[in-house]
């Protein structure tokens, strides 16, 4: 436990499980807002470590191999660097792979998914689709290689955006409620087990210290952590500005006019940093109702100002990662 002490008042907190011992990390947030790069940005962390790290996106138009400047990421688990595999899951082949992974032979897959009537069945099921996809995400946490030791330390969900992140993460309780005892229901056991063991899963939050981002945040961590009572493991914060003033400074510069400045730079200056400290008041109040309100760990990633935001810029992000881990 950890006190962190603020103004007239002391939160205690817990530090939470080793980040790096984790076995699943589930990236979650509003669109746009830098899940994938997070999630590149902590494989490479993780990597570096010497895990061996899986990130698996979700049948996503895949940016990380842009990212990450190695080769287009499809459907079948290929290493991208060392350490780091990654897969783009689609849902037919991920069911396919993923019934045949734990059903095992051939035949009893075409039986359970190919025959016509249990097909339609299978069909009809809302959320087939995203159970194949995190069941054979989290499924690979339990993959063993060769010498039958785990294939991948670390296994990192690049989650669907907001709303549909969590209906995928609610779909494991749905078949454990619907579903007859059988296969399925022991797999959607076994992946919950996995979900809420907070020193093997958590939910990585990625968010922006804007209005929008921090109240889908708000609610989506509600829903993580109070309706599902998942580990929400930290809050990463992306894009943040460099604070180039203190505190006490951004209300003198909100006031500061520029009346009876004759050098036309001077008031240019002036008027640049009056909006820059009303930008870092707001981006501050915005970190801080986050903070308020989730009891995990923070990061506070840095907005990076690259023409072409690739490779070294997740790596300085990542490092930003480790220094702060
Ligand atoms: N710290 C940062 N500084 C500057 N730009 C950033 C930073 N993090 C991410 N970006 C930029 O923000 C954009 C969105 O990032 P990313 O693709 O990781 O988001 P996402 O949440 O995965 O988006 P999507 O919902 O489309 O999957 C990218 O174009 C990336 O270049
Ligand atoms: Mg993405």
């Amino acid at each position: 436990m950890v006190e962190t002490q603020r103004t007239g008042k002391s939160v205690t907190r817990s530090k939470g499980p080793d980040f790096y011992g984790l076995r699943f990390i589930v990236v979650a947030g509003k669109g746009g807002v830098g899940r994938s790069t997070v999630s590149a940005a902590l494989a490479l962390s993780a990597a570096r470590r010497g895990k061996r790290v899986l990130v698996a996106m979700c049948n996503s138009k895949e940016r990380l191999s842009y990212l990450l400047e190695v080769n287009p990421i499809g459907p079948n688990i290929q290493a991208i660097l060392p350490n780091i595999d990654a897969v783009n899951m689609e849902p037919k082949s991920a069911l396919e792979e993923y019934g045949m992974l734990i059903l095992k032979i051939r035949a009893l897959y075409r039986f359970i998914f190919e025959n016509r009537f249990v097909a339609a069945v299978m069909r009809g099921a809302p959320g087939l689709d995203a159970w194949a996809l995190l069941g054979k995400a989290q499924y690979h946490v339990r993959e063993m290689d060769e010498r039958n030791r785990p294939r991948f330390d670390l296994v990192i969900l690049d989650a669907p955006a907001t709303g549909h992140g969590l209906d995928m993460l609610r779909i494991p309780r749905v078949i454990m409620e619907a579903a007859a005892p059988g296969l399925l229901r022991r797999e959607a056991e076994v992946a919950w087990e996995l979900f809420t063991d907070p020193n093997r899963s958590g939910i990585c939050l990625v968010t922006l210290a804007e209005e929008l981002a921090v109240n889908e945040t708000l609610d989506l961590h509600r829903a993580f952590s109070q309706e599902l009572k998942l580990p929400i493991c930290c809050l990463v914060i992306n894009q943040v500005l460099t604070k180039l003033f203190a505190q006490e400074e951004w209300t003198f510069l909100e006031k500061l006019s520029s009346d009876g400045i004759v050098n036309p730079y001077g008031r240019f200056l002036i008027k640049c940093s009056r909006v820059r400290a009303q930008r870092e008041a707001l981006q501050h109040s915005y970190i801080q109702r986050l903070d308020d309100a989730i009891d995990a760990k923070k990061y506070l990633l840095p907005a990076l100002f690259t023409a072409e935001f690739r490779r070294s810029a997740v790596e300085n992000l990542s490092a930003v990662i480790d220094r702060s881990a």
